[in-house]
């Protein structure tokens, strides 16, 4: 099979990138499009070269899996962009679908680019701890200014054919017939034009440029990934030194970043995602259950969230609820979150209208008939939510989905409540559903592998990470939560504050602390939820078992929405609450549990994190999560886990396990009515493993 195919016709040279599923830009696919440009440039009858890329797109830039042997690779790529300038004959990208990376960078070393309409471009390495080494941060700056192309790397985000030609980007957007546009360029610039190299366009200095290099240069210090700031000064070269002493400061730069822990952790999560949503690219389209038409049952937060992800992604949808101000209020939430899309330049006006013009409600469930996908999203609650699937059941086609939206709830016992369990799946959003991408797909029982896989193709074509979890409390995301937020309330109960939790777990990374995502999403309904499970033995029925959570809510202290909680609120303002220590000192006596002056944010840390990464190995034990990479997934893209931190499974392996284990024998000790403190077996296991590997090396 050859990596790069090559024919000639009408005095022009075709050479297609030709390596399924992606084009992907390793060592020997750039040493191909070495090879087919010389021989271009021996062929005295070529005039120029069009590039292309064969099947999906014109190419996702560089092999990502060859990042984890930096020290064997050569700045391959930027010697091509660098022959390609100085073939002496004119080179045209010709841009379908995507140009990521290398690929772009590619694509800026030719002489001119024309791209198909709606192709995305862009330098995403940064969302991979990197930078551009193919000398894109030398060429990208001089072509659209500086200040763009600091945008374009830092911001890591591609942009759509139409803006590219904007920024100058591209030469010429078309809608069709890419490869004739792409020969009709090549010709005018062999017989005239002349041939522009961007290497050799003069850099961007001027004031407006170096202010942005100064304001950069501050905020990207300030970053817990060191790219952003390489990217900053390699610009700065590009202004300031000889090129090849700047292409080989970039060179330098992107190896030493392809060995930093947060470039390794993030791409462990490149890997991980993508290996979490496989099913949704494997199974072939005829295998799935056609999904045409969906219904979202509870017009609430949830549902209207989960409607507005289906609108976007243009489905059809109806939306039901018992009451007409329910579905009002629903029809007012799905319309704000268009307009916010809007805003964010997510989609246009035009589009939005016809998004919502796609919306219907009703308030009686029979409408849900003609639905292939039936999502619940109604209250929280195992009676109601039954009674819904049951009627449900009997209401919709043989080959229609019922999917629940349950956090918490046993998805086969509602399964069980349709008499068509088969056709049952939960679908978990996170709360705002048309903002967070993660998805947690749960398999239940008899979930049909038809139906699994229909799910998660569906995730994937409404923009959203899935990850499958088998049937349990909590799923993989909650229940890891659960241990997490139990370490929280004791704490609480020992003597720190919720001010510390949340320092501290903030400054480890976490997006938010525990105590102001509680006060944010309403002490309430986490305790309820906690009450609940109690009830059901789901979790420890010890006394003191988030203990605070439920006291609070007891006092009506239900978090920002009654102004207390775990913090006072003053409007944005957090505050402590007056009588916060007597209050945890008293509930504290009242279970033994002995206060102290003093608690490290190293103990809040590790105490609040093993407790997860413990359930973690449990729940993979039980087979809830099929792999580690998958609660990485979970835990970066629904619970602020900082993924230049990989994920806890990832930054449990970068701890070792037997650190792992010596930690959670400390706390055993410490806290013995704690039996959840006792390693998981698997984890048990895994950790002696790697001892006697450790000690037989
Ligand atoms: N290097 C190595 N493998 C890559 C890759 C790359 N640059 N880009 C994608 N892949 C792999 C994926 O891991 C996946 O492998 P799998 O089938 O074994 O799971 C396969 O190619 C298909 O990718 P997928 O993301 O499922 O396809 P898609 O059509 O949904 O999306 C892209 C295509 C190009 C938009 C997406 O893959 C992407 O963003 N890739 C990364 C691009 C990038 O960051 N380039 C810069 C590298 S420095």
């Amino acid at each position: 099979m050859n990596l790069v195919n090559y024919h000639t016709k009408d005095a022009i040279a075709y050479v297609a990138m030709a390596k399924a599923p992606l084009n992907a830009l390793d060592m020997d696919m750039i040493a191909a499009l070495h090879e087919a440009m010389d021989r271009a440039r021996r062929d005295s009858a070529v005039l120029g070269v069009v590039l292309f890329g064969e099947a999906r797109m014109f190419s996702a830039g560089a092999d990502i899996r060859e990042f984890d042997a930096p020290d064997t690779l050569r700045p391959a790529l930027q010697e091509l962009c660098s022959a390609i300038e100085c073939l002496c004959k004119p080179v045209v990208a010709a841009i379908h679908t995507c140009a990521l990376g290398g690929a772009l960078e590619l694509a800026v070393g030719c002489h001119a680019r024309i791209a198909m309409i709606g192709s995305r471009l862009g330098l995403p390495e940064v969302s991979l701890g990197l930078l551009p080494g193919g000398g894109g941060t030398q060429r990208v700056p001089r072509l659209v200014g500086t200040t763009q192309a600091l945008q374009l790397m830092i911001g890591g985000k591609p942009i759509d054919a139409a803006q590219a030609h904007a920024i100058g980007l591209v030469d010429e957007v078309v809608t069709s017939d890419l490869l004739a546009s792409a020969a009709a360029a090549v010709i005018r610039l062999a017989t005239g034009a002349s041939c522009r190299v961007t290497s050799r366009l003069p850099a961007d200095v001027s004031s407006e440029s170096l202010a942005e290099i100064e304001r950069r240069r501050t905020q990207t210090a300030r970053l817990s990934t060191p790219a952003q700031a390489a990217i900053v000064e390699c610009v700065d070269r590009a202004m300031k030194h000889a090129p090849e002493d700047a292409l080989a400061f970039e060179w330098r730069e992107l190896i030493k970043l392809m060995h930093t822990p947060q470039s390794r952790a993030l791409r462990h999560l490149f890997f991980a995602e993508k290996e979490a949503a496989r099913l949704s690219t494997g199974a072939a389209p005829e295998a799935l259950v056609p999904i045409r038409r969906i219904a979202v049952v509870g017009a609430g937060t949830m549902g209207s969230g989960i409607a507005t992800c289906f609108l976007a992604a243009g489905f059809p949808v109806v939306l039901l609820d018992v009451a007409d101000a329910a579905l009002e209020r629903g029809r007012d939430a799905i319309q704000r979150a268009l307009d916010a899309g809007v805003r964010r330049g997510r989609w246009s006006c035009a589009e939005s209208a016809n998004f919502i013009d796609r919306l219907t409600t009703a308030t009686d469930l029979e409408e849900a008939a003609s639905a292939d996908l039936v999502i619940e999203a109604v209250f929280e609650n195992l009676s109601l939510k039954r009674e819904v699937m049951q009627r449900l059941g009997k209401i919709v086609t043989h080959d229609a989905i019922l999917a629940t939206n349950t956090s918490t709830l046993n998805v086969d016992e509602l399964a069980a409540a349709t008499s068509r369990p088969s056709q049952v799946i939960g679908m978990h959003f996170f709360s705002p559903a048309h903002v967070m991408r993660l998805l947690e797909i749960v398999n239940g029982r008899a979930t049909s592998p038809r139906v699994l896989a229909t799910a998660m193709a569906i995730a994937h074509r409404i923009g959203k990470q899935a990850v499958v979890s088998g049937v349990c409390y909590g799923f993989i995301g909650n229940r890891m939560l659960e241990g997490y937020l139990r370490e929280t309330d004791l704490l609480l109960l020992e003597g720190a504050s919720p001010a510390q939790i949340d320092r501290a777990l903030e400054a480890f990374g976490m997006a938010m602390g525990p105590c102001r995502m509680l006060d944010m999403s309403g002490v309430d309904v986490s305790a309820r939820v906690v009450e609940e499970a109690q009830r059901r033995a789901d979790v420890s029925r010890d006394g003191a078992y988030r203990l605070v959570c439920r006291r609070l809510h007891a006092m009506g202290r239900d978090g920002q929405k009654s102004g207390v909680g775990y913090y006072r609120h003053d409007g944005q303002k957090l505050l402590p609450v007056d009588d916060q220590t007597t209050l945890y000192a008293s509930w504290a006596a009242e279970f033994g549990i002995a206060r102290r002056s003093s608690i490290s944010d190293d103990e809040i840390v590790h105490r609040c994190l093993l407790a997860s990464i413990n359930e973690g190995f449990r729940i993979i034990d039980e087979r809830v999560a099929s792999r580690e990479g998958d609660i990485d997934v979970v835990w970066t893209n629904g619970y602020g886990f900082p993924r230049h931190l990989g994920g806890p499974m990832y930054q449990a392996r970068q701890w070792g396990l037997p650190y792992v284990i010596a930690r959670l024998e400390e706390f055993a000790k410490r806290y013995p009515r704690e039996p959840s403190w006792a390693a998981a077996p698997l984890l048990a296991v895994q950790a002696a493993a790697n001892e006697t590997t450790r000690s037989t090396a």
